[in-house]
């Protein structure tokens, strides 16, 4: 047990990168790939996750690469990982919405130990999304409409202060692209009723309660 945390400790990006690679060639070569590439959007990478040296990151690279892509922990808050993992864990050790399938087709899962665990979750509500604080956002109902509705249905509704505005407008391509990857396959039209990203509105919200654009990150 110790000297498999120790091991741990000492995985470094590159070590992590080549676990990634590894269980990204399994499971893009299942005959499942087709929806397990579209479960989460490639955003980080081993050298990108925070804290990347530390025992954390290479569980995440370790274990969370598996059926998907490398999650962010920046995508949720603090609060939704630890019931997020467990949802997880059950599939690791087969059982729970398609655990045995997947365990089948990947020929065996790993799945961490209570210690393991302990420290994943912990790596990841440490450096979680910042939640919204509603109570300063008087005009979250107004002016914040499209911003409201648009950015919290895959995770919980940031903070506008978290970031500059130029900040923010980087964020938002990037979820215009989440958006396009996770909602449909290519090619699909719009569903009606589904919320469209109005961006300048959300962009234009977001600028006029971002952080100030001299604060150091
Ligand atoms: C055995 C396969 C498997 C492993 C291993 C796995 N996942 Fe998942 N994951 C899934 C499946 C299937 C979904 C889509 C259904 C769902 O959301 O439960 C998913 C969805 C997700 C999502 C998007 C859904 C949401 O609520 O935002 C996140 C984030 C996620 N996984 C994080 C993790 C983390 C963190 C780990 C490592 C602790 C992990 N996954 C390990 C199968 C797996
Ligand atoms: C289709 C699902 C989806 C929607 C809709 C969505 N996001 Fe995200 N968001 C993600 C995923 C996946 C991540 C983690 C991967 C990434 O950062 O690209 C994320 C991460 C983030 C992060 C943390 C990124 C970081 O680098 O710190 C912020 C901030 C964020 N989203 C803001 C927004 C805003 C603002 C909107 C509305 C314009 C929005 N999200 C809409 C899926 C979504």
């Amino acid at each position: 047990m110790l000297l498999c945390t120790a091991q741990l400790a000492a995985a470094g990006p590159a070590e992590n990168q080549a676990l990634i690679d590894a269980a990204r060639a399994r499971w893009e070569g299942s005959p499942q790939a087709g929806w397990m590439v579209r479960i989460l959007p490639p955003s980080v990478d081993a050298a990108t996750l925070p804290e990347a040296g530390s025992s954390g990151a290479a569980l995440l690279a370790r274990y969370c690469v598996q059926c998907h892509h490398l999650p962010n922990p920046a995508m949720h808050h603090p609060d939704k990982w630890p019931k997020i993992v467990d949802r997880m864990v059950v599939r690791m050790r087969g059982h729970g919405n398609r655990g045995a399938q997947m365990k089948q087709m990947m020929g065996g899962l790993a799945a961490p130990d209570e210690e393991e665990l302990h420290m994943l979750i912990g790596y990841l509500r440490r450096n979680a999304q910042k939640p919204i604080d509603v109570a300063r956002y008087p005009d979250l109902d107004t002016r914040g409409r499209s911003f409201r509705d648009a950015c919290a249905q895959c995770h919980v509704l940031p903070e506008p202060a978290s970031r500059t505005a130029g900040e923010w407008q980087r964020v938002v391509r990037r979820m215009e692209r989440n958006m396009a990857w996770m909602n449909r396959v290519s090619g699909s039209q719009p569903l009606p009723g589904e919320p469209q990203l109005e961006v300048p509105d959300i962009l234009a919200y977001l600028a006029a309660h971002a952080a100030p654009a001299t604060r150091a990150r």
